[in-house]
């Protein structure tokens, strides 16, 4: 029994077909109720008591590949000129592959890196675990200075003067080390804070710093440039406004805001009715960073910035918890599929 059903599984599998009608006739022959399988079905009856559940099995599987090799069939004949080539459209569309895409936090980074580009800013990273000299020593962070307490660090247990980066600023340092000015680069990157996860905060997050630094760059400059980048990011008819602030590595220092793009400057949620945002920190470059890096400061003006891209995004986007970055909830993701 087992070979003759073996024989008929064998004969199904082989079988290919060039029109409708060979596909009925091989229905008729199999499937019908006079065909082969039926009649099989009959026979359970003779069939002895031990051997009926192995043949019942072997029956089903039988009638299973008949109905699929029919399904199959018609379904690939029922194409168009498909009747020959072993009943294969090799014409047809292949079957879509989701490719995913770009996270919002990477399609702002390129936004804002593409920006600095057409300014003649070149890119360069640093690494994220940093010395105690490259992320504040050097940055004129003076030692037991309260200042150091602007940022908490995650510091390394066994060596505390290893510590996870808490801003790019880190890379002006490594930049500066060993290029020679004329310097116009920006420096993306992952920086870490030990600080409570809400809305608003994260132990982790993204930073783009930059930097110029040469014979005779002034606060114009500075101004200037960062006004282009403003307009570019948020729109030709956004405003900035500098507030005086204090950087341990900038002198003088600011804080940037823009004109609020949502309403124009007359007061909403999310500029909280003053009319303005937050953007970045900057200012001219403090000679004391510039001689810790070997670089003469008689000679070399420069200035610096560095902004959140999480802020930036959600400012952008108006995504109003900072937590959704990282949850990879793909109907948050999703949203971004179109953006560039
Ligand atoms: N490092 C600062 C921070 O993480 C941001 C910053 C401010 C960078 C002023 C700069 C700058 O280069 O000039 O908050």
């Amino acid at each position: 029994m087992k070979e003759i059903i073996q024989k008929y599984l064998n004969e199904i599998a082989e079988f290919v077909a060039d029109s409708p009608e060979q596909v009925e006739e091989f229905r008729i022959k199999f499937l019908s109720k006079k065909g082969i399988i039926p009649g099989l079905f009959g026979e359970m009856k003779n069939v002895s008591p031990e051997e009926r559940k192995d043949f019942g099995q072997w029956l089903n599987q039988l009638k299973n590949s008949a109905e699929e090799k029919v399904d199959f069939l018609k379904k690939t004949l029922g194409k168009k000129d498909s009747g020959n080539e072993k009943a294969i459209d090799l014409t047809l569309p292949a079957d879509f592959i989701s490719l995913g895409s770009r996270h919002p936090l990477s399609i702002v980074r390129s936004e804002i890196l593409g920006i600095f580009s057409r300014m003649g800013f070149s890119i360069a990273e640093g690494p994220e675990i940093e010395d105690d000299w490259h992320n504040f020593t050097a940055l004129n962070f003076p030692e037991n200075h309260p200042a150091r307490d602007m940022q908490d660090t995650f510091f390394i247990e066994k060596n505390p003067d290893i510590a996870l980066r808490t801003h790019t600023s880190s890379v002006q340092i490594r930049v500066m080390q060993n290029t020679k000015p004329p310097i116009r680069m920006v420096f993306p990157g992952r920086v870490f804070r030990n600080e409570a996860i809400s809305a608003r905060a994260h132990c982790f997050f993204h930073q783009i710093e930059g930097l110029y630094i040469d014979e005779n760059v002034s606060f114009a400059d500075l101004k200037q440039s960062l006004y282009y980048f403003a307009t570019e990011f948020f729109g030709q008819d956004t405003k900035i406004r500098l507030r005086p602030s204090y950087f341990p590595f900038t002198e003088p220092s600011a804080e940037m805001d823009i004109s609020c793009f949502i309403c124009g400057g007359k007061g909403c949620r999310v500029c909280k009715g003053s009319g303005w945002v937050e953007i970045l920190g900057c200012g001219m470059v403090d000679p004391n960073v510039l001689k810790n890096c070997n670089i003469d400061s008689k000679k070399y003006t420069g200035f610096a910035f560095g902004m959140g891209i999480e802020r930036a995004t959600m400012l952008k986007y108006q995504i109003n918890d900072i937590r959704l970055f990282f949850e990879n909830d793909i109907r948050f993701l999703k949203q971004f599929e179109n953006a560039t």
